[in-house]
């Protein structure tokens, strides 16, 4: 178990990279599944969201090898379509795979996800997405059971924009005989990774980066090579690690245009920043940020992952702001965790508001998730004293080797094994 000791205070100076996307691996893996011959993925990040995914594709017969960040995967060797409860419960994007096998091989049998630390999170746009495709969907023992002799196009409306049914109907769509149109697709960058990628495979789709894709089922899809779009989350939240720390940093290679609810919410808050196509430069020297309101809604709106970052900024601004989650109803387990610190944080339904205080202090905290973790982070930076942040196996899920590119903008860090869990 590792943990995360951190001396407060400390501005972050100098230039980073963003790895790659988190969320964009984990749907471009499974895409693997639908390729005629070896896949190669570029700039996958080396986390263990990716090392599950992995672990998953090779459960099902797959080979797949990361050398440095070149992902290498061949899919032909399937000869198993059981994602087993023990994997999909770890990870909830194991989820993915049910849409590309069930349009492959016509059978796929996927445990339900289960909890997360936040929730509930439905399956339902997954389930009736592939039901419209023609797939007969039934419920074994936890597990969902696919089946389908040979999907057809449809005509699917989400009532809500979800990435992954976007995900995972775009990927059992592009087999199928016929057309099929998705109305109200996810808009999110990692799902124009993932078309792009089976574009590049042979699959005819149009509208990609916009709420209605367009597909036009093939037979065959072939091998190909993607590069995985930099990590818009880690960017945003590495922006924010200057702004909480009153440092000067820029960010290289990252696609601007997908942290722009980010940047404009940023400004809002009184930063001055000047940015290009792939790299921002920010400066927050003498900088104490204005309180300003946050609602998070699907992409191009400010990403509810980012909800958590926003409560530790807010936490140390000039008055009162509140941050409603619209995504995620109860995504709040960090705010009794950075009110250790020292935050004023009230939670009310699926809304915190957060008076700012003037210094945080540091205490000994605990991650419950991925992003929440990295909240803590960004208190542990901003505050006073020693902060130490438990659990960090939540935050080794989407974030690589963060402690270091910390550490090189002048964070002073250390990750160090503990009995404590
Ligand atoms: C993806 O999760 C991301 N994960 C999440 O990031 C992210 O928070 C989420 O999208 C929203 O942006 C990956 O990409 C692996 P959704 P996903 O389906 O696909 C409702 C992180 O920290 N919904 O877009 O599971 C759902 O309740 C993770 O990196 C249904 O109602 O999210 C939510 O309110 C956490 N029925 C909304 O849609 C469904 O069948 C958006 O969820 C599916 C979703």
């Amino acid at each position: 178990m590792d943990k995360f000791v951190i001396r407060g205070g400390k501005p972050l100076k100098g230039e980073i990279t963003v790895s790659g996307a988190k969320n964009a691996s984990l749907a471009l893996m499974p895409a693997a599944i639908l390729a005629n011959g070896t896949v190669k993925i570029y700039n996958t990040p080396r986390l263990n969201d990716v090392f599950t995914m992995s672990k998953l594709l090779n459960s099902l017969g797959a080979t797949t090898e990361l050398n440095d960040h070149e992902l290498i995967i061949n899919a032909q060797t399937i000869n198993n379509q059981v994602a087993p409860y023990e994997l999909v419960k770890k990870m909830r994007a194991s989820f993915y795979v049910l849409g590309p096998l069930v349009s492959k091989f016509g059978y796929a049998k996927v445990s339900l996800p289960g909890g997360c630390a936040w929730g509930p999170r439905p399956i339902n746009l997954h389930i009736e997405g592939l039901k419209r495709l023609g797939a007969q969907i039934d419920l074994e023992d936890g597990y969902i059971v696919a089946k389908a002799k040979k999907l057809h196009g449809a005509r699917i409306n989400f009532d809500t924009p979800s990435v992954g049914a976007t995900g995972n109907v775009l990927m059992a769509a592009v087999l199928a005989k016929g057309g099929t149109i998705i109305n109200n697709a996810a808009m999110e960058p990692e799902i124009s990774n993932l078309a792009e990628f089976l574009v590049k495979m042979g699959a005819k789709i149009s509208g990609i980066n916009t709420s209605i894709l367009e597909v036009e089922g093939v037979d065959y899809l072939d091998f190909a090579a993607i590069e995985t779009i930099p990590d818009r989350i880690e960017a945003g939240t590495l922006l924010v690690a200057a702004a909480m720390t009153k440092g000067e940093i820029k960010i290289n290679n990252l696609e601007v245009k997908h942290i722009y609810s980010i940047i404009a919410k940023l400004e809002e808050s009184g930063l001055k920043m000047t940015y290009n196509g792939n790299h921002i430069k920010i400066n927050a020297a003498d900088f104490s940020p204005k309180s300003i309101n946050v609602a998070t809604g699907p992409f191009p709106g400010y990403p509810t992952d980012m909800q958590a970052q926003w409560i530790a900024y807010m936490a140390v601004a000039d008055s009162s702001a509140t941050i409603t989650d619209n995504i995620y109803f109860d995504r709040f387990a960090h705010v009794p965790e950075l009110m250790r610190l020292g935050a004023d944080i009230t939670v009310k339904d699926n809304s915190a508001v957060v008076k700012g205080v003037k210094k945080l202090k540091g205490a000994k905290i605990m991650s419950t998730d991925l992003r929440a973790s990295a909240s803590l982070v960004l208190g542990g930076l901003a505050a006073e004293g020693t902060t130490e942040v438990l659990r960090i196996y939540h935050l080794d899920r989407g974030y690589e080797n963060l402690e270091m590119k910390l550490k090189a903008l002048g964070a002073d860090i250390e990750r160090v094994k503990t009995e404590e869990f």
